[in-house]
């Protein structure tokens, strides 16, 4: 397939889940993408994609999740479904959702780069998904804050003048704003929540990637502590305390903009936290933001941890008396809403490979223009066979992993702010690791609320004090 040249020579083009992504070749060849490549792609973000996938259509299609019960139902006010991919490089989640999500009207897709957006632009095409699709080369802030009324037509760095008739307007109509706001910054997105929450309708959602995990995970609790207003600890279930971090942060920029956040859905991995919030504009959700903030305290010493709210903190450890350390302010109320969950393992289906569509697993990364097959070439081409069947082999493997982290949300007590490990216990009493399967049983026996986490594989929650634990699993 021959790609129309762009200020790149030669594309790549990856197909992820069901959709065609033109990337720059360079970035297929390292495992990490920075910010000084041309134009940003990170393979190894495909699962998280995935999850927006499911999530979004999730969101959309069950009226029990919120969003048709809001006040700014599409059907009364007859508002169209628009998705903002705020810093969308290469266009890689919008596509995935023009693609394969279900109930979205409209993508805009918005980058500083206007390298990239063209190439997102040249995707949209080979997916034929152009029609829903709107491109724009702006700073972040200023396009959000346009709202829908930008887009292939407008010149992407004129800004937009609102009367003020336009303003009364919008106060009781969030048509101009957007139905979900993606932000998937470089490292921290603090800098843009206020025009993240800003730019969402009322009843609306927001998905907000954190890339800056040393920050949010303990190495630099000041930087922490001037980008989120709470401070970092490195700990075990440190990334536990910067999914709480970053929801922190959304809840009290959004208090202050009269907006209440509801929690729907979170994960992390060793690279990146994302949460996933619907926006309700409400001064009484707004003015309840304390109930839900406060802080953790975790002793080094015993591994003791305890929960608090911003009066209650104590400066000793309750089971040992030594010095205690404190991570927060942070979210401590739940991340996840259950129903929102078990819509989204629903529609896991999504993700389920349609193999006759799409291309093989090995062909995956096609290079072009190549006109003429080498002989490797064709001896791949007689191979076809073998690779459709490790491509599916998979793309199961992937829905079972994302099926495996629905469940394990949904069992979870996310009421509990942090969890224990197995490898912490085994190693505090000197054992071998007990198997999740017997700490669970065990614990949830001896009459204390434990579950696992999707925060970690050998995690898990309980009701129960470290003492309990260790005087349970010694004896
Ligand atoms: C992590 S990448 C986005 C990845 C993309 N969402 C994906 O799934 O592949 C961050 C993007 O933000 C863009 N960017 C950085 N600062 C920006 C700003 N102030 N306004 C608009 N775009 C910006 C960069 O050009 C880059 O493409
Ligand atoms: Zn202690």
């Amino acid at each position: 397939m021959s790609i129309p040249a762009t200020g790149l020579s030669e594309l790549a083009l990856v197909v992820e889940g069901r959709t065609k992504i033109l990337v720059p070749p360079a970035s297929l060849q390292s495992t990490v993408a920075t910010k000084r490549d041309p134009v940003f792609f990170n393979s190894a973000a495909e699962f998280n994609r995935d999850i927006s996938v499911i999530a979004y259509s999730s969101f959309l299609s069950n009226p029990n999740v919120g969003f048709y019960n809001s006040k700014n139902n599409r059907k009364h006010q007859g508002n169209e479904v628009v998705m903002a991919d705020s810093l969308c490089g290469t266009g890689a989640r919008g596509l995935r959702i023009a693609v394969e999500a279900m109930g979205i009207d409209k993508i805009y897709f918005n980058d500083a780069n206007p390298l990239a957006v063209e190439i997102a632009k040249k995707s949209s095409a080979i997916n034929q998904v152009k029609d829903k699709c709107l491109f724009s080369v702006n700073d972040v802030c200023k396009f959000l804050l346009n709202g829908t009324a930008q887009g292939n037509d407008i010149p992407a760095t004129a800004s937009r003048q609102i009367n003020n008739e336009e303003k009364s307007s919008n106060k009781n109509n969030s048509k101009q704003r957007f139905t979900i706001v993606d932000l998937d910054p470089f490292g921290s997105p603090a800098n843009y929540i206020d025009c993240v929450m800003r730019s969402v309708q009322n009843g609306g959602l927001v998905s907000v990637t954190a890339t800056d995990t040393a920050v949010l995970c303990g190495k630099y609790p000041d930087v922490c502590l001037r980008k989120y207003y709470g401070m970092s600890l490195s700990n075990p279930y440190s990334n536990e305390l910067a999914l709480r971090l970053l929801m922190s942060l959304m809840a009290l920029t959004s208090s202050r903009l009269g907006i209440g956040i509801r929690p729907l859905f979170a994960h992390t991995n060793m690279h990146y936290v994302r949460i996933y919030v619907q926006a309700v504009l409400s001064s009484k959700m707004a003015n309840s933001v304390f109930d839900n903030i406060g802080y953790i305290q975790h002793c080094f010493r015993c591994g003791n941890r305890t929960a608090s709210s911003l009066n209650n903190r104590s400066e000793v450890c309750g089971q040992c008396s030594s010095s205690i350390k404190t991570a927060g302010w942070l979210w401590i109320g739940k991340i996840y809403d259950k129903d929102f969950v078990r819509e989204m393992l629903a529609r896991t289906y999504l993700l389920k490979p349609n193999v006759a569509k799409h291309k093989s697993a090995d062909q995956d990364i096609e290079m072009t223009p190549s006109k003429e097959y080498s002989s490797e070439e064709t001896k791949e081409i007689s191979q076809n066979a073998e690779r459709e069947q490790a491509k599916e082999k998979r793309a199961c493997k992937k829905l079972n992993t994302v099926q495996r982290l629905l469940s394990k949300c949904i069992d979870e007590y996310d009421d509990i702010p942090f969890y224990f490990t197995s490898d912490e216990i085994a190693s505090r009493l000197n054992i071998g690791p007990p198997s999740l399967e017997a700490i669970i049983d065990n614990l949830s026996k001896a009459g204390f609320r434990t579950s696992p986490t999707g925060l970690n594989s050998t995690g898990f929650k309980t009701a129960g004090k470290i003492n309990e634990i260790m005087t349970f699993f010694s004896g």
